[in-house]
């Protein structure tokens, strides 16, 4: 990655994705005050920023419909540089419908929604074409804002048309699209009614990024089944277009949980937390809660555990985070019923007046919090049933430098085949393999979690977030079709 060597000035890099890392919350009458949120995509790009001006193109995460108000927050976002995408007409069928209700569930190999007919305004084809529509939004606002020679950085499955519609307005921009999710096998896609347009849509896009060989693949294989184009090792020829498919498994800002669990606050609620769990090992749950994490399952193993280990019964804790996420769609809301469902009849049978088995807690908390949670726990335990990654394996490990606890990772996350050396591997749809992982991580010695956790640890020290955005952007930037096509086989 280099500066572009005109008049010293640097190289822009317009970041798409559907939400801004920002959050808005209004303090008056066309006031808003704005935080940055700390998450993936922003660390993924702090390795970049000498020689990149970013700028961030998104939906700024709040309902504004009147003009003042949209003028007043484009200001203040545009001194955190972000350029905001109004939705509100789409949103719902964009956000709620299509992307969350048929893409996500696609993507994570669960299906395709039943229709309701009765509805006419929340058929699949509403849907689709609502999605069309902010696909065109974000576009139109990219067109405002695009400077010749910027590269465009386009991320996750709601902005599946954008690499085409704007190649289709300007072929020499140079645009990356990255998969934080999962991508199916050829016969999950296949049942989409739209699968041939959105691949071809984003075919359209120079490099196209994902977090592991097997979604990689697994992407490749559909496009050559559906589409009939010819696969190569280093991506996919479609009518004399080469695309590069490449593999880049995002990773977390180890640093800033590292540092969190030194600071004075952290300790202080470590403490508070080992007080509260005296005598009980702790393991521990995090995840929002989406049908795809698997927290239902992540219950069944753990009452089946209960049932089978009497001794056990009065000195284990199992806290599970649950953050609220997604309400307005339908399967979100029947997931939820099913976990407190769940939540009761575990404690009801294995609670006492004095200690119940499960805390739930359907909330986010705050960072520090957080922190001091990962470092307390025993044993960190992922049921993810498909996930993109998982990073909440990595921010565990981050913390866990004291303590080495031990990892329980579904098979099935992006991050078994990274942290599968150290973590103990289970297949979630198993009750009896998570019950019987469950005891193994509780009854580990000591010498062999230090050995898993070193492993581990030395991974998501070396392979951060930072390190996923640079190797990305380098691999957009020296990006050349001709010389790709030159190495087709
Ligand atoms: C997943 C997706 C992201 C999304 C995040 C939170 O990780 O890949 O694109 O931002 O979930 O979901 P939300 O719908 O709240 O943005």
């Amino acid at each position: 990655v280099s500066y572009d060597g005109s008049c010293g000035k640097r190289q822009r890099l317009l970041v798409v994705a559907n939400r801004l890392p920002v959050s808005a919350k209004r303090t008056g009458e066309n006031t808003w005050s704005l935080e940055m949120s700390p998450g993936g995509l922003v660390s993924g790009l702090l390795g970049v920023a000498d020689e990149f001006e970013t700028k961030w193109v998104g939906w700024p995460g709040v309902d504004v419909y009147d003009a003042a108000e949209k003028n007043a927050l484009s200001k203040s976002l545009a001194e955190m540089k972000c350029i905001p995408v109004f939705l509100e007409e789409v949103f719902d069928q964009y956000y709620n419908g299509y992307c969350n209700g048929v893409l996500w569930p696609i993507l994570h190999h669960m299906g395709l929604p039943q229709e309701d007919h009765n509805d006419t305004n929340k058929t699949l084809q509403t849907q689709y074409d609502a999605y069309k529509k902010a696909n065109r939004m974000f576009l139109d606002v990219i067109i405002e804002n695009y400077e010749e020679g910027d590269l465009v950085w386009i991320h996750d499955y709601h902005l599946m048309f954008l690499p085409q519609y704007l190649k289709e307005h300007n072929n020499k921009i140079k645009i990356g699209w990255f998969l934080h999710s999962p991508f199916p096998s050829s016969e999950v896609f296949k049942t989409l009614p739209s699968r041939s347009e959105l691949l071809r849509s984003v075919l359209a896009a120079d490099l196209l990024g994902f977090h592991t060989y097997d979604f990689a693949s697994h992407f490749e294989r559909t496009c050559t089944r559906i589409l009939g184009v010819e696969g190569t090792h280093e991506g996919i020829v479609d009518h004399g277009k080469a695309t590069r498919v490449a593999v880049f498994p995002i990773g977390i800002d180890p640093n800033r949980f590292i540092k969190a669990c030194a600071l004075p606050e952290v300790r202080q609620q470590m403490t508070e937390l080992k007080e509260r769990f005296a005598g009980k090992k702790v393991i521990l749950g995090v995840d929002r809660l989406d049908m795809i994490k698997g927290i239902p399952q992540k219950f069944l193993g753990f009452e089946k555990f209960l049932e089978e280990n009497m001794d056990w019964r009065d000195k284990v804790v199992l806290v599970q985070i649950a953050v609220p996420t997604r309400n307005n769609v339908p399967e979100y809301r029947k997931v939820k019923t099913q976990v407190h469902g769940l939540v009761g009849r575990i404690n009801g049978r294995f609670g006492s007046v004095s200690s119940l088995p499960i805390h739930h807690l359907d909330c986010s908390v705050d960072f520090n919090f957080l922190c001091a949670l990962y470092a307390i726990a025993d044993v960190m335990l992922v049921t993810s049933l498909r996930d993109g990654m998982n990073l909440v394996s990595y921010e565990f490990i981050a913390c866990q430098e004291a303590k080495k606890g031990v990892l329980v990772l579904s098979e099935f996350a992006g991050a078994a085949q990274s942290l599968g050396a150290g973590a103990i591997l289970v297949n979630p749809w198993d009750v009896t393999e998570v019950s019987s992982a469950i005891k193994e991580a509780l009854n580990m010695p000591l010498e062999e979690r230090e050995k898993r956790h070193r492993v581990n640890f030395q991974y998501v020290k070396t392979h951060s977030a930072k390190k996923w955005g640079n190797d990305f952007i380098s691999e957009l930037h020296t990006f050349s079709e001709s010389e790709m096509k030159s190495k087709k086989i």
